[in-house]
């Protein structure tokens, strides 16, 4: 498939694996980071995938970030919503900081990220949006009303803009991956990981970004065209929806 895709969060964890798995499906990749220079410096050296530095939080940056990327590359046909954050604390301690931050990268980057691309999908007839929500948007999480609410939120979103889209080649998807062996996962404290997640998991174990990243290379492909507006699961059996 040499389809034009941008990946954000895409020199780390789930969203490095994407890259890499569309670049080897035959896609031109731009991955986008926020702020890990050293990562990103590193993944490129790595795999020659382009880098580019924005803020996904930003909506005139991501509108900048695009319209280079286009002039770069050409026009994105394939656009992988990955980027995201925790601030976890229980809600009794949170800060309107944690939440908005929350808030603004997973889900307000929804919108930052789409619009700009939403109008060339659609005169084309062709688009591929995967965005990558989480088991703990499906299922609620202690520790994470901010993460939980953005996540759902991207999933009411899905649906949406896959109704509006439907007609014009573009299909919108998103997966809930459960837990993965990432950075963001084992940040959670080892004993907290240990006996409260992973005896949940029937799988018995964490996932790899690479199990999320083939989920990702068959929703953006030519073949899952009939596909749109669904929630793929991917997470060892812990919540079967
Ligand atoms: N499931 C069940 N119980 C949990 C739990 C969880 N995920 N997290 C914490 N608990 C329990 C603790 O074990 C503890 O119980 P005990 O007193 O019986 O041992 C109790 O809740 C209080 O926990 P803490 O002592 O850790 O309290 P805290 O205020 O210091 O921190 C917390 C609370 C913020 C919830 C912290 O425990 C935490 O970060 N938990 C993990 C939250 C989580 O699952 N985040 C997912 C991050 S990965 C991700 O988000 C990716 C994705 O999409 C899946």
């Amino acid at each position: 498939m040499s389809r034009i895709a941008v990946v954000t969060g895409g020199t780390r964890g789930i969203g490095a694996a994407s890259s890499k798995a569309l670049k080897e499906a035959g896609c031109t990749v731009a991955a986008v980071y926020a702020c890990n220079e050293e990562a990103a410096a590193k993944f490129n050296d790595e795999t020659g995938i382009a880098v580019f530095k924005w803020d996904v939080s930003d909506t005139g940056a991501c509108a900048d970030g695009l319209a280079k990327v286009e002039s770069d590359l050409g026009p994105v046909e394939i656009l992988v919503n990955n980027a995201g954050i925790t601030r976890d604390t229980m809600f009794h301690r949170m800060d309107v900081e944690k939440w908005r931050a929350v808030i603004d990268t997973n889900l307000n980057s929804l919108f930052n990220m789409c619009r700009p691309v939403i109008e060339g999908m659609r005169e084309r007839g062709f688009g591929r949006i995967v965005n990558i929500s989480s088991i703990n948007g499906q299922k609620g999480q202690m520790g994470q009303t901010n993460y939980s609410a953005a996540k759902a939120g991207e999933l009411g979103f899905t649906k949406a803009l896959a109704q509006e889209n439907a007609f014009k080649g573009i299909t919108v998807n998103a997966i809930c991956p459960g837990y993965i062996g990432t950075e963001m996962v084992l940040a959670v404290p080892e004993k907290v990981l240990n006996e409260k997640i992973i005896p949940l998991i029937p799988v018995g174990r964490l996932g790899e970004p690479e199990e999320i990243a083939r989920c990702v290379v068959f929703l953006a492909s030519d073949d899952a065209g009939f596909i749109t507006g669904s929630t793929l699961s991917a997470n060892g059996g812990q919540v079967m929806d």
